[in-house]
């Protein structure tokens, strides 16, 4: 199991890497300033990264009214892809259920990238339980109650920080 750890500055160089290999990042400087950002680590290796909002109004600040309120919002996840499939993901997204959790927060939340792989990414969030709400098409949110992240056995990690 990987361990799920805060970001630390050592990190950077690996997770602009990691990112930048996904297309989510130019590749040239990391900067995790404003963001909550926790990494998995495999072996001693930081194999995994997300992005996340520990306090957002996204629905409220979208306009989308039958959202429920504040919550946590994921803004990226990436894995490497030799370490892909094996639950690395899902531990990100168990931890940052642990910690909106301890915010008070009930639920999570996100939007999808659009481009490659698209079909991949949302075939991840579905099986860890999230599901489209409102209508469908580019810049659709998702969302997933943080209880039934955490009801999900095996994605406990043992982690530090937090
Ligand atoms: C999406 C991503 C983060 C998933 O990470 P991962 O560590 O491979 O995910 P997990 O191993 O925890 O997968 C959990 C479950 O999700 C589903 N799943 C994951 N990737 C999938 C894919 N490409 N196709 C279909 N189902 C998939 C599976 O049901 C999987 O369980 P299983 O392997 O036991 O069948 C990873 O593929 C990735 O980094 N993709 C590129 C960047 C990206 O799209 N980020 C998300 C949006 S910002």
């Amino acid at each position: 199991m990987p361990l799920i750890r805060d970001i630390v500055q050592a990190d950077y160089s690996v997770v602009e890497e990691l990112l930048y290999s996904n297309d989510l990042g130019d590749g040239r400087f990391y900067d995790p300033e404003g963001l909550d950002v926790v990494v998995a680590e495999l072996h001693g290796r930081v194999v995994g990264v997300a992005e996340f909002q520990l306090h957002c109004d996204f629905g409220h600040d979208e306009g989308r009214e039958a959202h429920p309120g504040e919550q946590t919002f994921i803004l990226t996840m990436a894995v490497a892809h030799t370490d892909r499939r094996g639950g690395v993901g899902r531990a990100l997204l168990a931890e940052i259920a642990r910690r909106a959790q301890r915010a008070g927060h009930t639920f999570l939340a996100l939007v999808p990238q659009d481009g490659a792989d698209a079909a991949g990414r949302q075939a991840f969030f579905q099986a860890c339980g999230f599901t489209l709400y409102g209508p469908a098409g580019p810049g659709a949110a998702w969302g997933c109650p943080v209880s039934e992240i955490l009801a999900v056995k095996d994605t406990a990690a043992p982690k530090a920080g937090g």
